[in-house]
């Protein structure tokens, strides 16, 4: 399976790249990138440690080098200032975006390529990425809230002393400011947490989920590594067809009353992409927050339409 990687020269697409060197399970990585000087150089720092990573074509390429690819991740753009929220970031990354899209209109892409939108906000990006190119829905997703649930997962194992592997919680809807953690089905190695964990404790760490992304940027400047095993977490399930139910952001068609707005409820993920979803029963609050993201991810939407 080729992944091709546009924005792979940058941090985000570097360290996904990485990801995916080290579980060997990719047979071909094309890094692409606006600074290509930038691309060739992460592409050869991977490929001297292919020896004993695996046997992966590592290499940079342009975006016509993508044309092959089974799928194509998009990591370009602009990251967030430690103050700003995702939505904010809209104005400065969609002419970008646009651009990017443009680019591969160029190119003669293979018609069952899966695209795995990540750059901020994401949520936003994907639906730009179906509506603007008309890509099939199914076949565009977005990184959505995988990065913030695995976040989440990580934070409730650390506070009460779990494995983190063992803790099985997911935040559903925006990947953003309205992020909803669904507390109603949290389990560690099936207990459920909300007997483990005291209602302050819930919302601290909800608390440091939601920050997570700004706390990194404010201290090493962008995130990288988990979210750099996100996306080799949903290419894995993409390559292997193994039909694992991810939060990833898909274009909503009637569920939980949500349409056109893409943003993140359990997915079902295999070679053909978003196969199924999801809508387990929520909590009133739970659904609050789901509608919550949509309202605010559809306003974006008004304010960027037609520009
Ligand atoms: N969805 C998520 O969970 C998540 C998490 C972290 C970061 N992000 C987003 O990922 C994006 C990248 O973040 P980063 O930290 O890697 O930034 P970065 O600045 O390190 O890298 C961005 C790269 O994009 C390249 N680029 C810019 N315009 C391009 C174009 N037209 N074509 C090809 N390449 C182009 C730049 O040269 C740069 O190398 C940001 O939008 C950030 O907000 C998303």
């Amino acid at each position: 399976m080729k992944v091709s990687i546009i924005g792979g020269g940058g941090r985000v697409g570097s360290n996904a790249a990485f990801a995916l060197q080290c579980a060997g399970l990719v047979s071909e990585i094309a890094l692409i990138d606006a600074n290509a000087d930038l691309a060739a150089g992460e592409a050869l720092d991977l490929l001297h440690g292919s020896a004993i990573a695996g046997d992966q074509k590592i290499y940079a390429t342009d975006v016509k080098g993508a044309a092959d690819s089974d799928l194509i991740c998009i990591t370009a753009g602009l990251r967030r200032k430690p103050d700003e929220s995702r939505l904010d970031l809209i104005n400065r990354n969609v002419s970008l975006y646009k651009g990017i899209l443009d680019s591969i209109k160029t190119v003669n892409v293979r018609k069952d390529a899966i695209f795995l939108v990540v750059s901020n906000p994401v949520d936003v990006l994907t639906r730009l990425k179906i509506e603007y190119l008309n890509w099939p829905a199914k076949q565009v997703l977005g990184l959505g809230t995988v990065l913030d649930s695995t976040r989440f997962r990580s934070l409730i194992a650390k506070a009460r002393g779990l494995a983190p592997t063992q803790v099985d919680a997911v935040i559903l809807g925006e990947h953003g400011d309205t992020m909803t953690p669904i507390w109603s089905s949290a389990t560690a190695a099936g207990m459920p947490l909300g007997k483990l964990l005291t209602p302050q404790q819930q919302t601290d760490i909800f608390s440091q989920t939601q920050k997570a992304g700004a706390e990194v940027i404010r201290m090493k400047g962008g995130a990288g590594y988990a979210v750099g095993l996100s996306i080799a977490e949903v290419i894995h399930a993409v390559l292997l067809d193994n039909r694992r139910i991810l939060p990833v952001s898909t274009q909503m068609n009637g569920q939980y009353g949500i349409r056109k707005v893409c943003l993140s409820i359990p997915t079902v993920v295999g070679r053909s992409g978003a196969i199924a979803t999801f809508e387990p029963e929520l909590w009133p609050k739970e659904l609050q927050g789901l509608a919550a993201s949509a309202r605010a991810l559809d306003e974006t939407w008004a304010k960027i339409a037609g520009k």
